[in-house]
């Protein structure tokens, strides 16, 4: 594979050239304002997913829902926002260092800064 993204850039560089900037609000992160999807502050509302009944999934933690949800978009859609949207590949376009640099942010984004 090439990825998009190695997990060695620094994690400006990483959402930007992964691509979720364009359908995502990322406070910290410029130019990521996109609307599309949920705003990623999971630090806010990861836990919430985890308890919600609709919820079907394999995650336990927060971090793992987040992995989880960007290689596979379909386990869970978040409600009010649109199924089949969110690119099914990245698991094939992003490494394991890239996923967990990307979790290990997102897991502490409490809301704008
Ligand atoms: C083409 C638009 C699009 C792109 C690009 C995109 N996403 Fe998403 N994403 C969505 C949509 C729409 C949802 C909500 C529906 C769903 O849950 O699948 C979502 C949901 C999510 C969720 C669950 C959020 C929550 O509040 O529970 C996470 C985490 C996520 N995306 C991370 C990413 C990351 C990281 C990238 C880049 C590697 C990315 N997305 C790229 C559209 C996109």
């Amino acid at each position: 594979m090439v990825p998009l993204v190695t997990g060695e850039e620094p994690i400006q560089v990483l959402f930007v050239r992964a691509g979720c900037v364009v359908c995502h609000r990322i406070p910290g992160i410029a130019g990521a304002d996109g609307k599309v999807g949920p705003p990623l502050w999971l630090g806010k509302t990861g836990a919430a997913r985890l308890a919600d009944p609709q919820y079907r999934g394999q995650a336990q933690t927060v971090r793992e829902y987040i992995v989880e949800s960007v290689v596979s978009p379909g386990t869970y859609v978040v409600p009010g926002f649109p199924a089949d949207t969110m690119p099914a590949w990245y698991g094939r376009k992003l490494t394991a260092g890239a996923l967990d640099k990307i979790a290990a942010y997102l897991e502490l984004v409490m809301d704008e800064p």
